[in-house]
């Protein structure tokens, strides 16, 4: 239709000035910032060109015909304005540019040099029209924050303004998914758990677009052209002529209306969400969000301020400094609560079952790596600052506890305890002859107020003790246990569950610390340790003893006796990952893969960054990786390569890791870092994705050692053909390919931290196309 109205309408535009209404731009036509020219749609509605920005111009479409002059569409929002001697031209040679003065010419539509004229339709949307006129680019293919009528939104983006007056890119997106769902996220945060408003659509299958007719119907459409769903009820019956659908700097996707009449404002017909606070993100770290009088408002929970007064949507931090916690002086420390608070991005590094709040808070309080904890319905979450997106949340029955003091510091500690020792000391002597001298003397009435005095400091000096005891079974000293309690514990060893590089591995009961239950637990029989010393075996016993994350198999006791040298941890029922993804008939689904992937570049983050002594496992595979009873994947055997290999500095010559996962260094002789876990890492990521072996027999050819493979379809931009029968987004699924290349790259260095790892897999950085031509060394 566009043609026809082309061939109807071919008039030559030679000037803006001259206002033709021909919506054609023939080759060699350019507009300037300083002449103020542009190029106009038949009807005058909307316009092509140079708009006012910051210091310079930007270039645009706007609405011409109405005061506001609303911006529908930027180019290179994120880029800085040009100045005002810069030229936009449709070259002859069939390029969209603009030139500036200085610099390099920058290019509009991405064509090559395909085009031979160029027009700003009535619609809104800018196209440029190849040799046969048809249409080569449209700038509704590249919508900003804005969708017009007719524009349809499939497997896109829309990404909301920095704010009214600032067009680059802000904090939140609206995004049509494959999986036929309409959702909006916090930029940086694209994870299901975030999505704060969705069409719920999910499911309804492959190409759903979102339209908005010309009478201001916004709905979604399946790939067959049925209507699913409508966004806005009632089609307005103002009979305005003009809409628009944006997604708002502050995170509402709005339908607006606006009539021709000059004296008219935009009126919202229908926004996604009435609760200003309910976008994720809209407040920075550690603040939160209430709605006052409808306006959305960042607060600090007390005794934290504004990181920066004058813009209060960046975030809280500390109003004070905490003394550093050790197990020493845990206890001077305090909290603050919020109560009915969410924190949606609360991912704790560890959860804990607490009866109570108070269990909750001496579950934070003896734990220093614990910043803050939630409590809710006996479950305490132990999180690190900062906490993210928060809100005022009733429904949420959280209480939010922030640690602070430490302010108390010093005489705090001291006198706590010579308390402790006085106590020792007059229940001692309470207890026995002077209880009968203080009857005596005193008389009943007072003796009963005393024994209640005595009884309530019993209950405290025994509280205390708990703690402390408790923090010692916990992460000071692990428990060490004689070989005759694990001989009995595991029933003289009979029931083995596995076998792996360091030892075998028995099933074991030992008695419950706490109570007087029993635990089961995996208990593992080292077979050659080198380690010398039963001092340098207890200092590694401790540093694997002190990590603590949701990730990490956990640690609790350990067994130096004689010659025997047994570890102690928690049971994990579930088995390994290797059983799930190559034994098992059932798959585990997509999500939950790259939730376990998620996982373990999570643990192993904090092995090699966030714990106290860098920690690299040298041994990553899918056989230790264990599940836990709620799906949750927990790296297992870490700590233990340096038991083999006392004296090792950063080479660990001699352990090598498992063949066909361990890195080129090791075969090279080459110093071992934590880089060599990141590709390890890689090519179990390969694995996950694929639910296969790295290295397969019975495969055609190019399949068979998985990573070339991956490679190979990567490079030929077929990656759907990993994950056969399975629909998967394509550009998920690339994300996770791109990580293991970059992981599995040859060289040490060009591998990414497991920090950047995590930050990729999460969405929050870009990642760039991994070197092509990075040749795989096989394991020999
Ligand atoms: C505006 O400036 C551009 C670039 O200098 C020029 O090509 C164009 O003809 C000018 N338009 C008018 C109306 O002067
Ligand atoms: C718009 O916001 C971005 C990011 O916050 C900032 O870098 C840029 O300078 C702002 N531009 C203007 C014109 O205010
Ligand atoms: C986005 O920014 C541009 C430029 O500042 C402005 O004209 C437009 O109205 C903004 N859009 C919204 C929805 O705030
Ligand atoms: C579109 O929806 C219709 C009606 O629900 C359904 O029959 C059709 O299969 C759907 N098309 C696709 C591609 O899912
Ligand atoms: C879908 O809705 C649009 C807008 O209301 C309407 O024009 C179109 O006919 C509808 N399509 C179907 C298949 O119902
Ligand atoms: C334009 O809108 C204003 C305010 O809504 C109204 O007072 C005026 O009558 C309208 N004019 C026309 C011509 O519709
Ligand atoms: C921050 O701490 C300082 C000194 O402790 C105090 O004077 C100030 O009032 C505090 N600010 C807030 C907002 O609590
Ligand atoms: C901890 O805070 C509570 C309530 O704010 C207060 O009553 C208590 O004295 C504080 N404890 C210490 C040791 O500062
Ligand atoms: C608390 O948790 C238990 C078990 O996880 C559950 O059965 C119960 O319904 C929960 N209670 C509330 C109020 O959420």
């Amino acid at each position: 239709m566009a043609f026809l109205l082309l061939f109807l309408l071919s008039f030559v535009f030679n000037s803006a000035n001259a206002q033709p209404r021909s919506p054609i731009i023939e080759p060699g036509s350019s507009l300037s910032p300083n002449n103020n020219s542009y190029w106009l749609s038949e009807s005058g509605q909307f316009a092509f060109g140079f708009y006012p920005y910051g210091n310079g111009y930007s270039v645009g479409i706007w609405f011409e015909n109405i005061p506001q002059n609303t911006v529908v569409w930027t180019f290179n929002r994120d880029d800085p304005p040009f100045t005002g001697d810069a030229t936009l031209l449709l070259s002859t040679q069939g390029r969209l540019v603009v030139r500036p003065t200085q610099g390099q010419e920058v290019l509009i539509a991405d064509v090559g040099n395909a085009a031979s004229s160029a027009s700003m339709l009535d619609s809104g949307n800018f196209v440029l029209f190849g040799s046969s006129s048809e249409i080569i680019w449209q700038s509704f293919d590249f919508p900003t924050d804005t969708i017009l009528p007719s524009q349809r939104l499939v497997n896109n983006n829309l990404v909301s303004n920095v704010s009214e007056t600032n067009h680059s890119s802000g904090k939140f997106l609206i995004t049509m998914q494959l999986d036929g769902n309409l959702v909006q996220y916090p930029v940086g945060a694209v994870e299901m758990v975030f999505g704060y408003w969705n069409s719920k659509t999910y499911g309804a299958g492959n190409g759903v677009s979102l339209n908005l007719d010309s009478d201001g119907h916004l709905y979604l459409q399946n790939a067959t052209g049925f209507n699913i769903t409508s966004l806005n009820n009632k089609v307005a019956a103002s009979g305005k002529p003009i809409y628009r659908a944006t997604i708002d700097a502050d995170g509402i996707f709005r339908l607006y209306s606006h009539s021709s009449n000059r004296s008219d404002n935009w009126f919202i017909e229908w926004s996604s969400s009435d609760n200003k606070c309910d976008p994720i993100g809209l407040c920075g770290q550690n603040s939160y969000c209430v709605s006052m009088e409808g306006e959305p408002v960042c607060q600090c929970p007390p005794r934290f301020v504004y990181i920066d007064e004058e813009h209060k949507d960046l975030g809280c931090r500390k109003n004070y400094s905490l003394v550093a916690c050790t197990g020493r002086n845990y206890q001077t420390f305090n909290f603050s609560k919020l109560v009915d608070f969410s924190w949606k991005d609360s991912d704790s590094y560890l959860d804990v079952s607490a009866r109570t709040e108070n269990d909750c808070r001496s579950e934070c309080l003896r734990d220093c790596n614990c910043d803050a904890a939630l409590y809710n319905n006996q479950s305490c979450k132990k999180l690190k600052l900062p906490l993210r997106f928060g809100r005022r949340d009733t429904s949420s029955q959280t209480i939010t506890l922030l640690k602070t003091g430490g302010e108390l510091a010093g005489p705090g500690t001291g006198k706590r305890k010579l308390r402790i020792d006085i106590l020792i000391t007059s229940l001692a002597l309470a207890f026995s002859t002077l209880a009968f001298l203080v009857l005596a003397a005193i008389g009943i009435l007072k003796y009963r107020s005393r024994v209640r005095e005595y009884r309530s400091h019993v209950q405290e000096y025994e509280r205390i003790l708990h703690s402390v005891n408790n923090r010692i079974a916990e992460d000071v000293a692990l428990k060490s246990f004689t070989f005759e309690e694990l001989k009995d514990a595991t029933n003289n060893f009979v029931d083995e569950i596995g076998k792996g590089a360091y030892g075998t591995v028995f099933r074991g009961l030992i008695s419950d610390g706490n109570s007087d239950g029993e635990r089961m637990v995996a208990i593992k029989r080292l077979e050659k340790v080198v380690a010398e010393g039963e001092r340098d075996f207890r200092n590694e016993m401790r540093a694997i003893g002190k990590t603590h994350h949701k990730n990490l198999v956990r640690l609790l006791g350990y067994c130096y006796d004689g010659t025997n040298r047994l570890l102690v941890y928690e049971y994990m029922k579930n088995g390994s990952l290797a059983d799930f993804l190559f034994k098992s008939k059932l798959k585990i689904n997509w999500e939950g893969r790259v939730e376990i992937i998620l996982n373990i570049a999570r643990g192993l983050c904090y092995l090699h960054e966030e714990c106290e002594t860098q920690i690299i496992h040298c041994d990553i595979k899918p056989e230790n990786i264990l599940m836990d009873e709620k799906g949750y994947a927990k790296i297992a055997d870490f700590g233990l390569a340096k038991l083999l290999m006392p004296n090792q500095s950063k080479t660990y010559t001699g352990i090598r890791g498992t063949r066909g996962y361990v890195a080129p260094e090791w075969h090279r002789n080459l110093a071992i870092t934590v880089k060599a876990d990141v590709y390890s890492f890689g090519i179990m990521l390969f694995e996950i994705v694929c639910c296969r072996r790295s290295v397969e027999a019975d495969v055609p050819e190019n399949e068979q050692v998985l990573a070339h493979w991956v490679y190979d379809c990567f490079k030929a931009n077929e990656v759907e053909k990993l994950v056969r029968n399975e629909e998967v987004s394509k550009s998920k699924l690339e994300r996770m390919v791109k990580v293991g290349l970059w992981c599995t790259q040859d060289e040490a260095s060009s591998r990414p931290s497991m920090k950047k790892v995590t930050l990729m897999l999460e969405g929050t950085v870009n990642i760039p196309d991994p070197p092509l031509l990075s040749s795989f060394v096989s394991s020999p």
